[in-house]
């Protein structure tokens, strides 16, 4: 390197017109234009014009650049020609008149497109994340995640709350979703795990005293992946002490407020709006609904029961349930779409799907038959449909039928475009149930993890009606997404053990699992709860993008690997005998 950088790609505008400046960065595009060469010098500022005349020493090795070389130009600012002016552009007005260059290092030709919009294919820009990064908008990304970092730091601590790092090595208490283990050299054929969440420490934490604590904290978790899940990432993660579901929601709401607030100059206001469980499972067949548009499911059991429609009478038989959505201004849709929309409805568990047009304040169905004009004109009324809509309505058991419309409601939202993108909607989930029973392992689990506390009413149907039990337990939801979960965890020995035992966990594998923290509620322990953010997600919503592997530095493929560095790779058969493992495949 020949000088030192005295100003950045995005720095120089009109006020230093007539100074020297050395700048440095990647030749995003090199254009010769009658003997000038124009070279546009980017870095992570911000591009600034070079000129380069034919006179200049630079001129020679300046005809040699090629894009994503990186080079130095010292030189003199200049004023641009008033019609050669960018106004695009913060350094627009100016441009850097070479005297002299520093060629650092040649390139290849990227693999993938590092200007302009992203639009390489997804695996080629993992592969080649380290050019992907260079992208402006992954670089604004990940800056908004610094941003975010920080505020969320700043808040906390201001707040009187501790950072404090809890262990990645820990022991192995599965419990959810699946646990990556890493075998100990020293003691052969035992296993770490890393953390699915510090839960476990964070508690522990109350219970030594340190009444506010947060951590952001990388978390890892073997399941499968989506747009929204990754085998890591980050949590902010919260405990505290002597308090209840309000005191969380109040620090939490206000931390999201200076947030949105601080990134996107958006103005929440608290409080942040409340839905249980139920109603968001009835009325958006899912918990966490996207309430930026409306749609909303509608329950049509009993009027079902008066009609002649047999599928409708035979379902209700069976003890299921009729329900539907209005899909505003639909009624339109070629045969075509609506074959399309009962396929779609099929492939999420529905027997079928009743597609009913609106027109002059009556049914355009073939199904007119079964249904008197009474009954017609109450479903219309009911559903608040107006000439144009289209109603969809499912009959199936009380499970499907509401997941079924729940998806469809969303589906339909995405084609129809329903959704204002530059809306925010937040809503508490709240009332959860304590578990839920899973087939699978043909036991009751926990819904949210086993140290969250049972409503205080519905302690003693523990035993014997584990599925009316309510837990105290929340999550908030932004745009359809869970972005936070947390819960009032059990404070008391012996309710936790009361909790293990419903969970179908005996005495002595809670004693082998979770021995230390029954322990240590012993010890005596502060009423304490608190919450976790998917800070991933989190920053996928501000930044606008649709998977968190936009706001991820070097993320994973939905397959769960690196495709940069080919992990998961084989290991020597060296390695594998220190740490006594056998391969068998
Ligand atoms: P939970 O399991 O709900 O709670 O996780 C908290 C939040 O973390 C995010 N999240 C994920 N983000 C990306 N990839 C994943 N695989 C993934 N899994 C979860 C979600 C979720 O809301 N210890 C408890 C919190 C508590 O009770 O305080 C916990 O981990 O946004």
């Amino acid at each position: 390197m020949k000088w030192k950088r005295t100003h950045t790609c995005g720095d120089l505008t009109s006020r230093q017109v007539g100074t020297e400046a050395v700048l440095m960065g990647w030749v995003e595009k090199r254009r010769d234009h009658g003997g000038l060469i124009f070279i546009d010098l980017r870095d992570r500022y911000g591009i600034t014009q070079i000129r380069i005349d034919p006179s200049s020493a630079a001129y020679e090795e300046a005809k040699k650049l090629r894009s994503e070389y990186v080079v130095g130009f010292k030189g003199r600012v200049e004023r641009r020609p008033d019609s050669m002016e960018n106004k695009n552009l913060r350094t627009g007005e100016i441009e850097l008149v070479a005297a002299e260059i520093d060629l650092m290092s040649t390139a290849q030709t990227p693999p993938i497109q590092i200007s302009g919009k992203v639009s390489s294919s997804e695996d080629l820009r993992l592969k080649y994340r380290y050019l992907d990064l260079r992208n402006p908008q992954m670089q604004h990304n990940l800056i908004v995640r610094h941003q975010a970092a920080q505020i969320v730091r700043n808040y906390f601590s201001e707040k009187n709350f501790v950072e404090i790092e809890t262990p990645y090595l820990m022991k192995s208490t599965p419990e959810g979703a699946r646990d990556f283990l890493v075998p100990s050299r020293i003691w052969k054929g035992r296993f770490f795990a890393l953390p699915q969440s510090p839960q476990t420490y964070k508690q522990l934490l109350m219970m030594s005293g340190f009444d506010r604590y947060f951590q952001i904290v990388r978390c890892f978790r073997d399941e499968d992946l989506r747009a929204d899940r990754q085998p890591e990432f980050t949590q902010i993660d919260v405990e505290m002490s002597f308090v209840d579901e309000e005191d969380i929601f109040v620090v939490v709401e206000s931390l999201v407020q200076r947030i949105f607030k601080q990134i996107l100059d958006i103005d929440l206001s608290l409080p942040l709006p409340r839905l249980s469980y139920s109603d968001a499972i009835a009325r958006y067949g899912c918990d966490k609904p996207d309430l930026r548009f409306g749609a909303e499911i509608h329950s049509f059991s009993d009027w079902a029961k008066k009609v002649e429609f047999q599928v409708f009478r035979d379902n209700l038989e069976r003890g299921g349930v009729i329900a539907g959505i209005c899909a505003k201004q639909c009624g339109g849709y070629s045969r075509k779409q609506i074959d399309q929309l009962t396929e779609q409805a099929k492939n999420l568990g529905a027997k079928g799907l009743v597609a009913i047009k609106i027109k002059e304040n009556d049914w355009d169905s073939g199904l007119n038959k079964y249904f008197t004009p009474a009954q017609r004109s109450a479903l219309i009324q009911e559903m608040n449909a107006q000439e144009g809509d289209l109603l969809l309505l499912v009959a199936d058991t009380e499970e499907v039928t509401l997941h079924v419309l729940g998806e469809l409601r969303l589906l339909l939202a995405k084609q129809e475009k329903w959704i204002d993108g530059n809306r925010f909607q937040f809503t508490w989930v709240v009332d959860f149930p304590l578990f839920e029973y899973s087939q699978e392992e043909e036991r009751y689990v926990a819904r949210h993890h086993p140290f969250t506390s049972p409503k205080a009413e519905d302690v003693s149907r523990l035993q014997e009606h584990p599925d009316k039990v309510r837990a105290r337990a929340y999550d908030l939801v932004l745009n359809g997404s869970e972005i936070a979960g947390g819960s009032i965890r059990i404070s008391d020995q012996k309710l936790q053990s009361d909790m293990f035992q419903a969970l179908g966990i005996s005495e002595s594998e809670a004693r082998d699992k979770f021995g230390f923290l029954l322990d240590a509620l012993a010890f005596g322990t502060p009423p304490h709860g608190g919450i976790a953010f998917g800070f991933d997600r989190l920053v996928m919503l501000l930044t606008g993008t649709t998977s968190i592997r936009e706001v991820i530095a070097f993320p994973k493929t939905a397959s769960a690997m690196s495709l940069m560095d080919g992990a998961p790779s084989q290991v020597s058969e060296k390695q594998l005998l220190e740490l006594g493992i056998k391969r068998i495949v």
